[in-house]
C-alpha cells in the first residue's frame, strides 16, 4: 500500500491547475481551497493555450498565470514538458491538477508526477473514455452517467479512481444537457477529491485507490426512480 501526494510533516502542498480553455473546473478548485482550512494552495494556473477562457478567470480569482504555448513545440512532446517541469519547480509545485487540459504527456512524465496528478472525466469511468464521452453515454443508452477524478497514467482517462458522482440519464438528453448536469458533479467532485489527496486521506493498492474514513452514505442509487404499479 503505497501514500500518494504529501507525506505527514509536510507543509500544505502547493497545486498548479493545468487548463485548456473554459476553466470551470479550475474555479471550482479555486473556490474550494480558498475556503479556510482547505489542505491545498493553489499557487498557479498554466494553460497550453494562449486563447484559454480560464485564464482571465484565475487572474480575477487572485491566482498567477503562466501560458506555455504547446502548439509551437508541435509533436515533441518531451521540449514542452521541460518547460511545464521548470515553471512547475519554480512554483514549488507538489501536486498538479488537470481541468480540461487537451495535450497527452509522455510516459515519464506522467511517472515522474504519479501519486500526485489528478485527471476528471466526464463519465463514470472505465466506460466511455476518450473524445465525446457524453454522446457515448446517450449512444449506449446507460441509465446513469457521471465522472470521475482518477489518478493520472501513460493511458488516456484510466487510472486509480478517487472519486465519481453519479447523475441520471434521461431519455430526452442531447449531449448538451447531460454535460451541463454532469459539470455541476464536476464540480462538487474535483475540490472533495483533492482535499482527500492533499490531506493525506488516499492509499493506492496497485490499481486501486483506497480512502481512510470513508463517509456513510446510503449505498445505491437508482435510475430512473422504480415506480409502483
Ligand atoms: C470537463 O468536462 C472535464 O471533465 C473534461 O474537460 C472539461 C473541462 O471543462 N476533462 P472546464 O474547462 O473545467 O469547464
Amino acid at each position: 500500500m503505497v501514500k500518494p501526494g504529501p507525506q505527514g510533516g509536510d507543509p500544505k502542498p502547493r497545486v498548479a491547475i493545468l487548463i485548456s480553455g473554459r476553466g470551470s473546473n479550475m474555479v471550482a478548485l479555486i473556490k474550494a481551497a480558498k475556503v479556510d482550512g482547505f489542505p491545498a494552495e493553489i499557487a498557479v494556473v498554466i494553460s497550453n493555450r494562449t486563447d484559454a477562457a480560464g485564464l482571465a478567470l484565475a487572474a480575477a480569482e487572485g491566482i498567477q498565470t503562466v501560458t506555455i504555448e504547446s502548439k509551437s513545440f508541435g509533436k515533441d512532446r518531451a521540449a514542452f514538458e521541460t518547460v511545464l517541469q521548470s515553471a512547475l519547480q519554480k512554483h514549488r509545485i507538489g501536486l498538479i491538477c488537470l481541468a480540461g487540459f487537451m495535450r497527452l504527456f509522455t510516459a515519464e512524465f506522467v511517472q515522474a508526477w504519479y501519486g500526485k496528478m489528478l485527471n476528471i472525466h466526464p463519465s463514470l469511468l472505465p466506460s466511455f473514455p476518450g473524445l465525446d464521452p457524453h454522446a457515448q453515454a446517450l449512444n449506449a443508452g446507460v441509465k446513469v452517467s457521471g465522472a470521475t477524478v482518477h489518478f493520472v497514467t501513460p493511458e488516456t482517462d484510466a487510472g486509480p479512481i478517487v472519486m465519481q458522482g453519479v447523475v441520471e440519464v434521461r431519455d430526452d438528453d442531447t449531449p448538451e444537457t447531460l454535460s451541463t448536469r454532469i459539470l455541476s458533479i464536476e464540480h462538487q467532485i474535483y475540490p472533495n477529491a483533492l482535499r482527500l489527496l492533499a490531506s493525506g486521506k488516499l492509499r493506492l493498492d496497485g490499481a486501486i485507490c483506497r480512502v481512510s474514513g470513508d463517509a456513510d452514505s446510503a449505498g445505491t442509487l437508482i435510475a430512473p426512480r422504480p415506480t409502483s404499479g
